[in-house]
């Protein structure tokens, strides 16, 4: 990277494409596109993309002689198509078009600017006939407007005069085929296409997914610019609407195709017929120099609300994370229906379906972009119904949110899983992760502790929490051997412990993870249902038939719920600590990479079940979430004593027994360590903001990014290295330092404050309040009490640790 706004690649690398192509995705938090070349089609080294967000469609496969049904977000026309080739005059037949995979190539190179959210390529090539040719291409997806995109492509002929022929194209005939493991389940979206033409330059394009029957519509409106007179023809097909451009083309006479392309769905707000809202919009675009201005416009606002410097390295890679969370997530995705995709809107990996992950992104948005925050919780609001449904399924009360979520709420995840290591398919029961309730029931809380937003606590939000809290109290039983609550039969954030050795079904015991979150919701839904005014409590309390008598049972589970532990160790369920050790030198020597552990044994016919071995943090999570005073806290709530010592044997407990096949569980085990033993953080914080970058996980970045890993490494800065919490109507503060991280510059919003900032050089922090209004901020710095009042800056020095 050659400087800190851009991400640059010199070369053309046909076995790096596809990782290029997720990195390099424009997007505008409506819909996204892979960086995918426009003279390409999907095929091993190029795989276009295009979703929309909340876009999704079921279908039916049969993989090991079974029906499955699968829900996808779906992969949506492709709009990028923009192939070339140079005609040379007479009689001569024209060439193939040009394909950077032809071997014309003589230059390339493709620069991402996260400022500005465009994405160059710049090449020269010389085709058979030795006509050499320079082009130069700009692509955006419009953060201003949400269903605009648009390329505009400089063509250069170097020493020959003659024409060139443009095919721009809405190629409809695409499927589901951006994942390999996927390839034995049913692609097959799309349907019932049409195309045609609206005047001179216009195609369009429209189809619906099968299943859901949203409809999809496209126009694109190509023109030459800065050219001789262009012969143009409109072909439109059954499954793909072309427009064919012959233009003139000679030294010194450069030649500008400009494609604008309008996207609408039947799922967009006001909106009524997608096709014509396409067309209209795509007739009313301005030119290309007009678009980019008003792009350019959008991204500098949202930079403005996202501020983080970060020196060096570390730095250019936050931004790229930021500039990936925000083509997901932006402003426009605060108009919609949809949740939070684990891999962004970059790929098809996990179906873009919505998981816990969004435990990693929330907390960062709430103090920069609280309505998307409040969206996205309004998401799995409007699902409540579908979750108290499937508590009851299950014969329990209270809410079960699924643990893959998709278009209405139902439980999306697979209930068989390819291993490409064997071949073989077998049960996924990463289904009983309830945990990802305890994620929803953190997320409504922290944001309306960050924004004040009551509006929220006291409506959508106290139904999600009570209702989250009454599952959790009706899952745990009470068992005399033990005098605890237990919950039963579930699988922890560590999804390569599903079963115990040997079981008849699936399931563990004594989640500690699960447990003591469940603890935490229960203590919270409890404050919560105690401070609510009276007659709100009595409506919300009749409207969800809540007993106030539930409420004494709440309070007895969130004291007496089992959190097992081992030799000093918190375990991690029940029954952990009587698992085998693994051969950890021995399968690092066999295989190198064992980050995917879970598929080494199940080829060798062993699972690790067997195992002291996690995929990821589980009890460490607990680290994650709670600061270590008020995790203390709660386990004395719980009957046991956690200081320094125990959490330290904890962690190196599960640090030395994690093959981190998962990009959380690097950012986890940095932001734990950072507190608790400082030199070895960075490593793992390294691994988390490489993770996408370097493609850490062997190839899947390519399938989309992984959008909690990068939100949450930007929230290590916000809230790991400065332990900030917003509770109790001020900013506590309690920085640790890093010394590979230990200068930083962000502002927040907070409680109507546009900006406060809070920088850390040399061990001092300094936290400023705009002028702008507002009141006096109360922020306690280990344990200095101190308020910053508007247009006022503070400086604390930080004692040493
Ligand atoms: C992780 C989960 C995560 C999911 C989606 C899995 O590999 O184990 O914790 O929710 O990916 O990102």
């Amino acid at each position: 990277m050659p400087d800190d706004w851009t991400l640059s690649y010199e070369g053309y690398d046909p076995a790096d494409e596809r990782l290029r192509e997720a990195l390099c995705t424009l997007g505008n938090g409506s819909f996204a596109t892979r960086g995918a070349a426009p003279e390409t089609t999907a095929g091993p080294a190029h795989y276009p993309g295009t979703y929309a967000a909340g876009c999704y469609n079921r279908l039916t496969s049969t993989v090991a002689e079974r029906q499955v049904e699968n829900e996808d977000i779906v992969n949506l026309p492709n709009w990028l198509p923009l192939h070339f080739r140079c005609l040379g005059g007479g009689e001569a037949p024209p060439g193939p078009w040009f394909s950077p995979d032809d071997g014309s190539l003589l230059e390339y190179r493709q620069t991402l600017d996260l400022r500005r959210g465009t994405l160059t390529r710049r090449m020269r090539l010389r085709d058979a006939q030795g006509r050499e040719l320079a082009v130069e291409q700009y692509r955006l997806v419009h953060m201003g407007d949400p269903h605009l995109a648009a390329l505009r492509t400089e063509f250069t002929a170097r020493g020959w005069t003659g024409t060139l022929e443009v095919e721009s194209a809405i190629d409809g005939d695409v499927t589901n085929s951006g994942v390999d493991r996927y390839r034995d389940l049913n692609g097959h979206h799309l349907t019932d296409w049409h195309t045609g033409a609206t005047g001179p330059d216009t195609v369009w394009l429209n189809c619906r997914t099968s299943a859901s029957g949203i409809r999809i519509a496209m126009a694109a409106r190509t023109r030459a610019v800065s050219a001789g007179p262009a012969a143009v023809r409109l072909l439109p097909g059954e499954r793909r609407a072309v427009h064919l451009l012959t233009l003139p083309i000679g030294p010194g006479r450069p030649v500008a195709v400009e494609k604008t392309v309008a996207l609408h769905t039947s799922r967009d707000p006001a909106t009524g017929d997608p096709r014509s809202a396409a067309n209209d919009r795509v007739e009313r675009a301005t030119d290309f120099a007009g678009l980019l201005a008003s792009h350019h416009v959008a991204w500098e606002q949202l930079w403005r609300r996202t501020e983080l410097d970060v020196p060096g390295e570390a730095g250019r890679i936050l931004r790229l994370h930021l500039f990936h969370v925000l083509q997901t997530l932006s402003p426009h995705t605060a108009e919609l229906d949809a949740g939070v995709p684990a891999r962004g809107l970059h790929g098809e990996a996990y179906r873009g379906h919505v998981f816990w992950d969004e435990l990693f992104v929330l907390p960062y948005l709430n103090l920069h972009l609280p309505e998307v925050s409040r969206a996205l919780l309004s998401y799995r609001h409007r699902r409540l119904g579908q979750a108290v449904h499937a508590a009851a399924e299950a014969g329990r009360s209270g809410a079960m949110y699924p643990w893959q979520s998709g278009s209405d709420g139902r439980e999306e995840t697979q209930t068989l899983h390819l291993n490409p290591r064997s071949g073989r398919w077998s049960p996924d029961n990463s289904r009983l992760q309830h945990h990802v309730g305890s994620a929803v029931a953190y997320n409504v809380w922290q944001y309306c502790q960050a924004t004040g937003d009551t509006g929220f606590l006291h409506g959508a939000g106290a139904e999600m929490l009570l209702q989250i809290a009454r599952f959790w109290a009706d899952s745990a039983v009470w068992d005399p051997a033990y005098e605890r609550y237990r919950i039963r039969g579930v699988v922890g954030p560590d999804e390569y412990h599903d079963a115990y050795p040997g079981a008849a079904g699936p399931g563990l015991d004594d989640n500690a993870y699960t447990n003591v979150t469940a603890a935490w919701v229960l203590c919270r839904a409890l404050d919560l249902a105690t401070g609510l005014p009276a007659p709100r409590r009595q409506e919300l309390f009749e409207r969800i038939g809540l007993e106030p008598a539930e409420l004494g049972h709440w309070e007895d589970v969130s004291r007496r719920l089992r959190v097992p532990l081992h030799r000093g160790v918190i375990s991690q369920f029940d029954g952990y600590g009587d698992l085998a050790e693994l051969d950890w030198d021995g399968y690092r020597t066999r295989y190198g990479d064992i980050r995917r552990l879970d598929r080494i044994l199940e080829a060798e016919g062993d699972s690790v079940n067997r195992y002291q071995a996690s995929k990821q943090a589980d009890v460490l999570m607990l680290g994650y979430l709670f600061s270590p005073a008020e995790l203390s806290a709660l386990l004395a709530r719980l009957g046991h004593t956690l200081d320094g010592d125990t959490w330290r044997t904890t962690v190196d407990h599960y640090l030395a027994r994690t093959s981190h096949g998962s990009t959380l569980s690097g950012l986890v085990h940095g932001w734990v360590l950072a507190r608790t033993r400082p030199a070895e953080a960075w490593k793992y914080v390294s691994e988390a903001l490489t993770g996408d970058i370097a493609d850490l996980q062997g190839g899947t970045t390519a399938e989309g990014i992984h959008l909690g890993a990068c939100a949450g490494t930007l929230d290590l800065v916000q809230r790991g290295l400065t332990g900030l919490e917003t509770r109790d109507d001020a900013l506590w503060l309690d920085p640790v330092p890093l010394p590979e991280l230990s200068e930083y510059r962000f502002s927040i919003r907070y409680r109507g404050h546009q900006g406060v900032g809070l920088s850390m050089r040399a061990g001092h922090l300094r936290i400023s309040v705009p002028a702008s209004g507002g009141t006096p901020i109360r922020v306690v710095v280990a344990g200095h009490d101190i308020t910053v009042a508007p247009g006022r800056t503070r400086q604390v020095d930080l004692p040493r640790r």
